[in-house]
């Protein structure tokens, strides 16, 4: 196989000990530090004109090959057309998606710039891997500058049925730029129907059998490759010395109190606000839990300049002040809500020390803290997974409490039933979704992948 050559629009530190947040980022970063490859992607840095150079480093099997984005860029590509239109869209918001041509325009154009920067760095037998919704447009640039090799795409988010997608105005433009690629990837089953679905009611493509569309003079390959992570790995980390440290220190704190675990984005995706209302709602119902109970919700700070985020950074901190006012007493706060990255192993650890791990978004790709969470458990007294059924995780996970964000009430029930659950139900839950992990693991998703691709 020719080299691996990773485009991303966030390119992760791969400095040990610096944890980065979003799946997209810790998938790719453990991926090339076992099949090695390049990198190129944006160094999260903005200045007033468009840098010229790519900074190349190497580290060990990777080269990062990295570039800053103009504030232009930045504002129309990033904030604007990704975050403002497509995020939303993707995650079934279309009552947040806030379209502006001229911020699409920008995206394209960066799409174009980021395929110039690319290009000399490309070898004829690498194998082209794009990932996520920042850069669809990047096949068919790379094609317009003659570049033959493989190229595949991988959405990590949902892809959206028809009457969403269509609210997206250029999305004609959009379906058109994925059917440039030789492979593209989703998460589950469901989003790889939608695009299929999409691409032969609005592009006009011919179903030529599962895998396959005819569109043009092109055909389109899809397929379904869930990401996931290395359980063993995850079981592993929530071991070192460094995390038992932390793991102590978090039950010296809690005083034999019981502990539902959230960690997510702050991302109105992600169904904190509503974790919220429903930890509120399981302290109205069952008052026993009443001081017994605390929840730890780290949520590290994402997408700060969008209002969006702005809003919904608003909404929980007062929504955390006021049940933990409510429910509070001078030596208990219920929720816990910090805003700080942790070292991968002490988070690891953290899944470790609760007895309940509540993933609960409103619309997410797959979600690999639901997959963490259950890789860290201890196996003669694992915790539970509260699960929202509107996670691509879900369709992986039979073992999990499956809940309706939209559900306060069930949701309170789910996370009673979580806290409350006997032990050979809990074990036996745990089984069949680690069974599930190791089965199809983080190596399985790229191995198949790039096995298909290459085909
Ligand atoms: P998303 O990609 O939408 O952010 P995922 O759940 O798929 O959601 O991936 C999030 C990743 O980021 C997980 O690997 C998780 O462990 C990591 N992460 C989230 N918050 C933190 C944090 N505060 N510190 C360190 N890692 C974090
Ligand atoms: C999700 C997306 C990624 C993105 C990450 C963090 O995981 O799928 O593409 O990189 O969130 O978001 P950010 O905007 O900070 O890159």
């Amino acid at each position: 196989m020719g080299r691996l050559v990773i485009v991303s629009n966030r390119v992760a530190s791969i400095t040990p000990g610096k944890a980065s947040t979003g799946g997209l980022a810790v998938g790719i970063g453990d991926v090339l530090g076992k099949a090695g490859g390049l990198w190129f992607g944006w160094n999260g840095e903005t200045s007033p004109q468009s840098p010229e150079q790519v900074q190349v480093t190497e580290h060990g099997n990777i080269t990062l090959a990295t570039i800053g984005l103009s504030r232009k860029d930045y504002e129309q590509y990033y904030l604007g057309f990704s975050n403002n239109v497509l995020w939303p869209a993707f995650h079934y918001r279309s009552d947040l998606i806030r379209y502006q041509r001229d911020e699409y325009e920008g995206y394209q154009r960066a799409n174009l710039w980021l395929a110039e920067k690319l290009f000399p760095l490309l070898k004829p037998d690498d194998i082209i891997w794009v990932h996520d919704y920042h850069l669809i447009p990047m096949a068919a640039a790379l094609r317009a500058m003659g570049v033959k090799n493989k190229i595949g795409f991988f959405l990590h988010i949902p892809f959206p049925t028809q009457p969403i997608l269509t609210c997206i105005p250029p999305s004609s433009e959009l379906l058109r730029a994925l059917s440039h690629y030789d492979l593209v990837g989703f998460q589950t089953p469901s989003d790889r129907q939608a695009f299929v679905d999409c691409l032969t009611r609005e592009s006009g493509a011919r179903k030529l059998d599962e895998d396959n569309l005819q569109m043009e003079d092109r055909v389109v390959r899809s397929g379904v490759y869930p990401i996931s992570v290395y359980p063993d790995e995850i079981e592993d980390q929530a071991h070192t010395a460094a995390s038992r440290r932390h793991l102590r220190r978090l039950r010296q704190s809690l005083l034999d109190r019981k502990l539902i675990i959230s960690v997510d984005r702050l991302d109105y995706s992600k169904g904190q606000f509503e974790r919220f209302r429903a930890f509120e709602k399981l302290m109205e119902i069952q008052p026993s839990h009443r001081s017994a109970l605390s929840m730890v919700q780290i949520a590290p700070l994402s997408r700060s300049d969008i209002k969006t985020y702005q809003k919904i950074r608003h909404d929980l901190e007062g929504e955390a002040g006021r049940i933990n006012g409510r429910f509070g007493d001078i030596d208990y706060t219920p929720i816990r809500y910090i805003n700080r990255n942790y070292e991968r192993s002490t988070l690891m650890a953290f899944f470790r020390g609760a007895q309940v791990g509540a993933v609960t978004p409103l619309r997410d790709g797959m979600n690999l803290v639901a997959k963490e969470y259950v890789a860290a458990q201890h196996r003669d007294d694992p915790g539970v997974l509260v699960l929202s059924r509107f996670a691509g995780a879900a369709a992986e996970f039979d073992g999990a409490l499956l809940v309706n964000p939209y559900d306060t009430l069930g949701m309170a029930e789910a996370m009673h039933r979580a806290l409350t659950m006997p032990k050979e139900e809990r074990k036996e839950r745990h089984a069949s979704m680690l069974q599930q992990l190791k089965t199809n693991d983080l190596g399985a998703w790229w191995r198949r992948f790039l096995g298909d691709l290459a085909v």
